[in-house]
């Protein structure tokens, strides 16, 4: 950092970074990769943050050449995010393909749905040829990946099954949540996690019902003396010092960080971003089967006119994934899922990573240190 600030919380020392300022785990804008990439994820921790990996789907192989890219490139600490359900709403049989999986599970409504749209928007669908990645056994091999490369933290983005904690403090590595709800951070703190992030409904990608502003102190209440993190909306030093006002130990930051140059984002995304008023996203279930906050786009528009209600997570992934990769292949980025908060708005340019913590950092202590006491009149 250029103008060496001193901006510390309690996170700072137990994690051993600099600034409590956390880029978000953030996984696939679906069938482009994952934009938590290892280059984003470096950049952030080697400036004194603490970057994290979107490591959801991602094959066991691939997790941990990813991990080791992180060290290559850092030996500052950095954390990887899996989406954890804590309930897999189906089973998958070893072995069975992606057909088998979907004549089993998906009724075929909902297989005639997907049909249509792909004549009506010219996309022939190609069966996708990869590992389906949610089950308990997958979800212990990805947490066996970290432990084996000494990741230093283990986020989950939806649920912390009992396993996951005693494993993880096993093996040395602490453990984060996310909960959208004061009931999922006290489940949270129940399972022993070291850290919450208590994630507001403004934020990007899977969230809740709960603003940013009420959720953060109630669950900074309820899961008391544990550290908690602020989620959703966050994109500036104003946003850092609210966040800390309103009792939290630091941040976690998603949308900002896709302005990032070296996050891993189409430009075809980067033009609707840059493009895009705070009005612009939507809370849809077409993707995952949860609710999950992207920028508006016709493919959401049209399942959420059908009146289907969405499958359970996964069954829903199956059931969009060969859609996806066919809407990826062709190109057609604009129809795919970009998961962004209310935020965007806001945000108007791509720079490297660093210099958004040091926008970020400098923003927040000249309001800590000269705004705040400039506006506020304190008499005794
Ligand atoms: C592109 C994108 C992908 C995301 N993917 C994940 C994910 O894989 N796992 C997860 O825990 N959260 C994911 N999230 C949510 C973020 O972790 C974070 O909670 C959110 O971005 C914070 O709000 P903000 O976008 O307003 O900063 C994603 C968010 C975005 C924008």
């Amino acid at each position: 950092m250029s103008a060496a600030k001193v901006f510390r919380t309690e996170l700072c020392d137990i994690l051993g970074i600099d600034y409590p300022i956390f880029l978000a785990g953030m996984g696939g804008l679906a069938g482009e990769g994952h934009a938590a990439q290892p280059a984003l994820v470096a950049a952030v921790s080697s400036t004194g943050g603490m970057g994290v990996l979107g490591a959801t789907g991602l094959p066991l192989e691939e997790l941990r050449a990813e991990i080791r890219e992180i060290k290559r490139l850092t030996s500052k600490p950095f954390g990887v995010d899996v989406l954890l359900p804590d309930e897999i709403a189906m089973s998958p049989p070893p072995n069975m393909s992606l057909s088998e999986l979907k004549k089993k599970f998906i009724p075929q409504q909902y297989i005639t749905f997907v049909e249509k749209l792909s004549a009506e928007y010219e996309i022939p669908l190609t069966e996708t040829k990869l590992d389906f990645a949610f089950s308990e056994e997958h979800s212990k091999k990805q947490i066996e990946v970290m432990l084996d490369e000494g990741v230093p933290l283990y986020c989950s983005g939806l649920g912390i099954p009992d396993w996951v904690v005693p494993m993880a403090h096993e093996g040395g590595m602490k453990v984060l949540g996310l909960a959208g709800n004061v009931r999922a951070a006290l489940r949270h703190k129940k399972a022993g996690v070291d850290f919450i992030v208590a994630q507001g409904h403004e934020a990007g990608g899977h969230t809740g019902r709960v603003g940013t502003f009420a959720l953060l102190p109630q669950v900074v209440d309820a899961v008391s003396p544990t550290p908690v993190l602020a989620a959703g909306g966050i994109a500036d030093g104003r946003g850092i010092v609210a966040a800390l006002a309103l009792g939290a130990a630091g941040v976690w930051v998603g949308t900002a960080f896709l302005f990032a140059s070296e996050a891993n984002v189409t430009e075809v995304h980067r033009k609707m971003m840059i493009e895009a008023t705070e009005e612009d996203t939507r809370i849809s279930r077409v993707w995952t089967g949860k609710t999950l906050r992207q920028l508006k786009n016709p493919i959401q528009e049209a399942f959420d006119k059908s009146g289907m209600p969405p499958l359970p997570m996964p069954v829903q992934i199956l059931l969009m994934i060969d859609l996806i990769y066919s809407l990826a292949e062709a190109k057609r980025h604009d129809l795919l899922c970009a998961p962004t908060g209310q935020i965007v708005g806001m945000l108007k340019e791509i720079k490297p990573a660093k210099r958004i913590m040091e926008e970020m950092v400098e923003s927040a202590v000249e309001i800590l240190n000269e705004t705040l006491p400039s506006k506020v009149t304190i008499r005794t």
